[in-house]
């Protein structure tokens, strides 16, 4: 069995010898706002985030599940306080299909935990593994400059834990 906190919550699974947590999350656990675009690590829609930090959950071993703390889109704020990152994308309307989204807004609050006030140049770096074949990098460049700033509805960003 393998045990790890998921949104908050203790969660108990029996993972499939190989079996990427990405699938873990989406087939045994229900967590269907995580996608799955690539399977090798190449397009960010698997993104969530793993003890803190954002993650490829189509590519890190199983094993690193165990004792861990993940978050996925399900987990990142809440309907009624939103994470200033959903609430700039809403905002700036930033989605398009929405299938890379969830990644995205993952990759872009990572960034904003650990750089509140980043850069055009810093955005770009942090979120050039995140593909949206929508192309809406322009928006999504406007909603984290809006989530850093608080040029958007909700609260401030150090009015939420990030
Ligand atoms: S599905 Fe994981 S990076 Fe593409
Ligand atoms: S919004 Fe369609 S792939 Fe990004």
């Amino acid at each position: 069995m393998t045990r790890f906190s998921l949104n908050g919550r203790d969660v108990e699974v029996s993972v499939p010898e190989g079996m990427p947590p990405l699938w873990v999350l989406r087939d045994e656990l229900g967590m269907t706002g995580t996608k799955y675009g690539c399977g090798i690590a190449q397009c960010g829609a698997c993104t969530v985030h793993l003890d803190g930090e954002a993650v490829r959950s189509c590519q890190i071993p199983a094993e690193t599940l165990d004792g861990s703390k993940v978050v996925t889109i399900e987990g990142l704020g809440t309907p009624e306080a939103l994470h200033p990152v959903q609430q700039a994308w809403i905002d700036k309307q930033v989605a398009q299909c929405g299938y890379c989204q969830s990644g995205q807004i993952m990759q872009a609050a990572d960034l904003l935990k650990r750089n509140p006030n980043p850069g055009d140049q810093q955005i770009d770096d942090s979120m050039s593994g995140n593909l949206c074949r929508c192309g809406t990098y322009p928006r999504i460049r406007e909603a984290i400059r809006a989530a850093a700033s608080g040029d958007r509805s909700g609260p401030k960003l150090e009015e939420q834990e990030v």
